[in-house]
């Protein structure tokens, strides 16, 4: 039996949505159905295959009629600057209610509100600046992409990535008789680091090279975007989510493009203690080796300011000695992917640190905007003797 699908908010939101005054016909029949429906939510859930069958194939056939204008303005988009319009990223929302919640929260949304950006802007920055920031259509080609005219607030908006021509590209087919608008296919595009790289072009140079070195290193989405099951779009009362229920759920990843699933991710950087000098020096020596395919820091504007927060404790927990380094700004500089550098650093306990004496070493990320600060790594380390 083919699926059918239908999906977000209810249908006078939907209608709502469409932005048309409420006198077609087709806005009729919809009304009709929804009423329909509401009456027979009981046999809705229950759902024999005989009865749905016929009725999927109605209910089907009035939504594409209902469908055939109403959400034209999903895919209409005039970007010349003075009379440009196009869908803002909360309308996408309405139904990719999942997707959305997530992007809204990342720095991606936020990239052309963000003050720093801003501030940045007016000293001095132009149009220049929008391409990556407020982008129009990505394409992989190596260009960054063109500045985009209309809804500027939403930044690297959902339209960026999935709108080209006239169509919605995503990595999966629908599953359904219905989408509100036309879907183009391209896995390959979607899972591929070099969508990440139209923007992100010092990340993406440095992760090209450690691919090339080792074919097994993941792409930005498998460690940006965490994976999840689901289906595209989700219901948001009884009647949609029973109508959603149409759709397969279908591996594929969050949009958090974030760095907080990561946190606690001992895997990014390696530490070790590799030299202890007491009282007079008070020196540790202690050596970072970047596991990352890119920089750490990464990226030519370095947002995330990075330092490592060591602490001593004797064998019986007590603190003896705190110290937080910056591992970021102008020096040092970032490490390179793999490389393993030696620092030194000036590290003086309340007391000659007793045998047994236990260092931990975090490696910690300073937050962005009101988000807290996050542990990428953290170790436990034996002080090693005194020569
Ligand atoms: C080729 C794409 C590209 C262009 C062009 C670009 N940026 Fe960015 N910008 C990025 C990316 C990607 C980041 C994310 C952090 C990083 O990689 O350094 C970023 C981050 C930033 C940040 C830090 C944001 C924060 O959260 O603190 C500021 C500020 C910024 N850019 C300002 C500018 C200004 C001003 C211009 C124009 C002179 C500009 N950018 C042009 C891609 C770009
Ligand atoms: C920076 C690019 C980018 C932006 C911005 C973006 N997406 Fe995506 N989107 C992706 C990638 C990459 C995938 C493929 C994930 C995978 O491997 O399955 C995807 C997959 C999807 C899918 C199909 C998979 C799923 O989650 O069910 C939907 C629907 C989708 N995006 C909607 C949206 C919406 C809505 C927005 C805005 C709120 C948005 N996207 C913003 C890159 C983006
Ligand atoms: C009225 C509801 C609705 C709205 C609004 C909507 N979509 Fe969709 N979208 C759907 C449905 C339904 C599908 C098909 C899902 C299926 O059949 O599995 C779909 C499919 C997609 C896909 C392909 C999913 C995949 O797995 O590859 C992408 C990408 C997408 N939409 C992006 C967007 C973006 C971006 C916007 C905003 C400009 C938007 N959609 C607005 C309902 C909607
Ligand atoms: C259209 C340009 C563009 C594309 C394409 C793009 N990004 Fe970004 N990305 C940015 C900008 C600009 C920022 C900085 C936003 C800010 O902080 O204001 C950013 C920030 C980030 C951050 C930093 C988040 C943080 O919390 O510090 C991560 C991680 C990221 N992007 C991952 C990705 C991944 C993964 C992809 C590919 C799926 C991708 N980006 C595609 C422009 C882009
Ligand atoms: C093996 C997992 C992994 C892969 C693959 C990966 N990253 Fe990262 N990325 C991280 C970790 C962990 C951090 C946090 C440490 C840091 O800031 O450098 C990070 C940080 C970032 C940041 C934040 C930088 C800042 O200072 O604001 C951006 C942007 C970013 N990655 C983009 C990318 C892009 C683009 C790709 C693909 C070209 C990519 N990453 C591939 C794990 C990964």
């Amino acid at each position: 039996m083919k699926r059918i699908i239908f999906a977000g908010d209810d249908v006078p939101s939907l209608l709502a949505l469409a932005n048309k005054p409420a006198v077609d016909l087709r806005v009729h029949l919809v009304y009709c159905l929804h009423e329909y429906l509401l009456a027979t939510r009981k046999w809705a859930l229950a759902m024999p295959k005989e009865i749905v069958f016929p009725a999927a194939l109605c209910l089907a056939a009035m939504i594409s009629l209902a469908a055939c204008s109403p959400f034209a303005h999903l895919t209409e988009v005039n970007n010349t600057l003075g009379s440009a319009h196009g869908p803002k990223a909360a309308e996408c929302g309405q139904c990719h209610i999942e997707q959305f919640g997530e992007w809204q929260h990342s720095a991606h949304a936020r990239a052309f509100v963000n003050p720093g950006f801003q501030a940045m802007l007016a000293e001095g920055g132009d149009d220049s600046c929008l391409g990556c920031h407020v982008p129009d259509t990505v394409r992989s080609n190596g260009e960054p992409p063109a500045p985009r005219s209309y809804q500027r607030e939403d930044g690297v908006s959902c339209v960026a990535c999935h709108l080209s021509q006239g169509a919605m590209t995503g990595p999966e087919p629908e599953s359904g008789l219905f989408a509100p608008h036309p879907v183009v296919v391209q896995p390959e595009f979607f899972r591929n680091s070099s969508l990440c790289g139209a923007c992100h072009a010092e990340t993406f140079s440095d992760w090209q090279a450690s691919r090339l070195a080792q074919p097994t290193t993941p792409t930005c989405q498998e460690c940006h975007m965490p994976q999840v099951v689901r289906t595209a779009t989700k219901g948001s009362n009884l009647f949609s989510k029973g109508l959603v229920s149409f759709e397969e759920s279908r591996p594929t990843r969050r949009h958090t493009f974030g760095l907080s699933h990561l946190a606690g991710m001992d895997g990014a950087v390696r530490m070790e203690v590799t030299g202890w000098q007491p009282a007079p020096l008070n020196l540790l020596q202690l050596s970072l080796t970047n596991t990352l395919p890119h920089a750490l820091p990464t990226g030519a504007f370095r947002s995330r300011q990075i330092h490592l927060t060591m602490r001593l404790y004797s064998p019986d927990h007590v603190l003896l000695a705190e110290n937080p380094v910056p591992l970021t700004g102008e020096s040092p500089e970032p490490l390179k992917p793999g490389e393993q550098r030696q620092i030194r650093i000036r590290f003086a306990p309340a007391q000659e640190p007793p045998m047994g004496s236990l260092l931990t070493v975090e490696l910690r990320l300073a937050p962005l905007g009101n988000e807290t600060e996050m542990i990428l790594a953290g170790r436990e380390l034996p002080l090693p003797k005194a020569p």
